[in-house]
C-alpha cells in the first residue's frame, strides 16, 4: 500500500492489473489529484467499488476484447483436462514414458457430453459457442435467463440443482466477489455427477479448494482445470499433490493481440475521464 500511495502522488490517473487490492482503506488513502482507476481485466473484485464512488473515482474496465480468448482458455483446460494432457506430458517430460500401451492414460471424450457453464455473460457465451463447435450440450446457470437471441438454445436452469445434475463438464464463468464467493463447495460438488470435470477460467474465490481437492481425491470430481486460484499467486498446495488437476498460471487473456485491446482500451477510458467525457467502459 505505501509504494501504491507512493506512486500516486500527484497522479490524475491509475492503470492497474486483477493482482492489485485496491480495498476501502487504500482508495481512502488516495491522494485527491486520483480522478480515474483503469484495471487491465475485466473482472474487478479487487476494486472497492462503493469506496471509489464514495471518493468520486471513477473505475474502468477492459470487457468484450478478452471473451473469445478467455474463453478458448476454458475450452483449453476442458480438454486438457478430460484427456490427461497435464499427466502425459509430465510423463514425456519424465523420461519414464514407454511407448504407446492400450490402457495408458485413458481420459474422457466431451464431445457429445453437457457442458454446464455457472456464468453466461460474454465470455461463457463465447465458451458455449465454441463448445457448441465441438458438438457439446450446453446448459447454464445465471441469475436471469437470457433473451433467445443471447440463450442460443443453452438450456436455462433456475435451481442448482437441477444445473449441477446436468453438468458432466461444469466451466466456472461467473465474476468474484462476495456474490459468488466459495460457490462450488462440498454441498454442490456432491451435486454433480460423479466423475463429472471442473474448470475454473473465472475467479479462484469461486472455489472452495479444500472441498475440491477433496472431491478430486476421493474421485467424486474426475479431473479440474484451473487457471485462477484464491490467493494467488499462492495457491492451496493440496492441488500440487493430484495428478488429475491441470494447472495453468492465470493465462485467460494471455495472447499479444488481447493484451494490447485490454491495453488500449483501459487507456481510452482513462483518456475519456481525463477529458470529462463518460467513459464506454465504466463500472458501477
Ligand atoms: C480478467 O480480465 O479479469 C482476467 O482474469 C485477466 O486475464
Amino acid at each position: 500500500m505505501p509504494d501504491v500511495l507512493a506512486q500516486a502522488r500527484g497522479a490524475d490517473a491509475i492503470l492497474t492489473c486483477p493482482g492489485d487490492n485496491f480495498d476501502a482503506a487504500l482508495i481512502a488513502a488516495l491522494p485527491a489529484s486520483v480522478k480515474v482507476i483503469a484495471t487491465f481485466s475485466v473482472g474487478f473484485d479487487h476494486i472497492d467499488i462503493a469506496a471509489a464512488a464514495k471518493r468520486g473515482i471513477v473505475v474502468c474496465n477492459t470487457p468484450d476484447v478478452l471473451s473469445v480468448t478467455t474463453a478458448e482458455t476454458a475450452l483449453l483446460l476442458i480438454l486438457a483436462a478430460a484427456r490427461r494432457a497435464g499427466e502425459g506430458e509430465r510423463l514425456v517430460r519424465s523420461g519414464e514414458w514407454q511407448g504407446w500401451a492400450p490402457t495408458q492414460l485413458l481420459g474422457v471424450g466431451v464431445v457429445g457430453r453437457r457442458l454446464g457453464i455457472f456464468g453466461m455473460g460474454r465470455i461463457g457465451r463465447e465458451l458455449a459457442r465454441l463448445a457448441r463447435g465441438i458438438g457439446m450440450t450446453i446448459h447454464y446457470r445465471d441469475v436471469t435467463r437470457l433473451p433467445p437471441e443471447l440463450e442460443d438454445a443453452a438450456n436455462f436452469h433456475d435451481s442448482d440443482a437441477s444445473f449441477l445434475a446436468a453438468c458432466d463438464v461444469l466451466s466456472l464463468n461467473a465474476p468474484g466477489g462476495d456474490g459468488t464467493y466459495h460457490w462450488l463447495n462440498a454441498e454442490r460438488i456432491a451435486l454433480l455427477p460423479r466423475g463429472a470435470v471442473v474448470v475454473n477460467a473465472a475467479r479462484g474465490t469461486l472455489v472452495d479448494d479444500e472441498a475440491l481437492i477433496a472431491a478430486l481425491r476421493g474421485g467424486h470430481i474426475g479431473a479440474a482445470g484451473l487457471d485462477v486460484f484464491e490467493g494467488e499467486p499462492r495457491l492451496n498446495l493440496g492441488y500440487l499433490d493430484l495428478e488429475n488437476v491441470v494447472l495453468l498460471p492465470h493465462l485467460g487473456s494471455a495472447t499479444i493481440a488481447t493484451r494490447d485491446a485490454m491495453g488500449l482500451l483501459a487507456l481510452d477510458g482513462i483518456a475519456a475521464v481525463l477529458a470529462g467525457d463518460q467513459p464506454a467502459n465504466r463500472v458501477g
